[in-house]
């Protein structure tokens, strides 16, 4: 008992205690053509990312929350690895075409992570005279299963306590002036972006069961003029977050369906990428996330996941 103490007190809940730092992930991308026609911009996570979080930091049947859904990768793969998915996204078009490839629809609600729990009681689709459906026009009800209009009526859902966070906040870069967390249409900054995401995930914390973890994928981006240290500073700003301790890195790379680490990327025109250039060639305008790369994205073959542990 002492021993498991200890244990628990120095590499947080056991069932995480023999978790590796570097890990190999297949790099498969989300076909592109399952965007909508609408979407202009393919922020998806790498399925297997969510997939691994969920099942390295959650249980069957846990309940597990993406404060920044997206277009609905963790709680797909939540569905998959049958826990209890939820998410909070403030693009009422990302909610309702997320809502149309889940189980429990009405537990993706509309909303600002800053918001916490009251995002889910306030859900914002709920508000509607039609909620908005995921070509853009509105609709007077969801297709899925237990969540007609009735339910809706009054608000969103009672949220659960959660035993994982499994997400991918927005991206922001160090020379920026948009807010991310407003969908880049309102005047930003990178402190104050850092700042937003201390309030957005000490909401969250709020939302977590004493032994929960934060699983939090990002990357450190190389676009523009050098690096943003972006996974280093997110790593200090959800530290920050009351209820949050940052406990460690793991960095996550990509294989390819051969299980090839993806490094050289032959191009159409015969010429060659090198995928270790391109991460440190800061002159190379060509270094962004194309996907003609095949890789990670954000100038690099890599991604961390950032683990951090409830601390009540
Ligand atoms: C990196 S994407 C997440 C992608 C997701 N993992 C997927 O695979 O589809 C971040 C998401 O956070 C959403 N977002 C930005 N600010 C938000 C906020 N304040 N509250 C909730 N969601 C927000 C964005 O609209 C975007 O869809």
């Amino acid at each position: 008992m002492a021993a498991a103490t200890a244990a628990g007190f120095l590499f947080g809940p056991l069932r995480s205690t023999s978790v590796r730092t570097f890990r190999t992930l297949p790099a498969d991308r989300p076909d592109p053509d399952t965007l909508p026609d609408w979407c202009d911009v393919d922020v998806r996570s790498i399925p297997a990312v969510p997939e691994w979080c969920i099942e390295t930091f959650s249980d069957p049947g846990d309940a597990v929350i993406d404060p920044f859904a997206g277009f609905g990768t963790t709680i797909a793969a939540v569905d998959r690895l049958d826990r209890d998915g939820y998410g909070i996204e403030r693009d009422p078009r990302r909610v309702a075409y997320v809502r149309d490839r889940v189980e429990h629809p009405r537990r993706v609600v509309v909303g600002d992570a800053r918001d916490g729990r009251s995002a889910f009681i306030t859900d914002a689709s709920a508000d509607r005279e039609g909620f908005i459906s995921s070509d853009g026009s509105k609709r007077k009800s969801l297709i899925n299963g237990d969540d007609d209009e009735e339910d809706h009526e009054g608000g969103g859902v009672d949220p659960p306590s959660f035993d994982l966070c499994c997400t991918a906040p927005p991206f922001m870069l160090d020379w920026m002036d948009t807010d991310p967390f407003e969908g880049y249409d309102a005047d930003g900054s990178y402190e104050a972006y850092l700042d937003d995401a201390t309030v957005a995930f000490e909401a969250i914390a709020d939302l977590l069961a004493p032994d929960a973890v934060a699983a939090v994928e990002v990357s450190n981006v190389r676009f523009g003029p050098g690096v943003s240290t972006l996974a280093w500073d997110l790593a200090d700003a959800v530290d920050d977050a009351d209820g949050l301790r940052f406990r460690t890195e793991i960095v996550l790379g990509f294989e390819d369906g051969d299980g090839r680490v993806e490094d050289d990327v032959d191009r159409d025109d015969g010429s060659r990428v090198d995928a270790g250039n391109r991460a440190v060639d800061a002159a190379d305008d060509d270094r962004t996330w194309s996907p003609e790369t095949g890789r990670y994205g954000y100038g690099y073959d890599h991604c961390y996941c950032l683990v951090f542990d409830r601390d009540a």
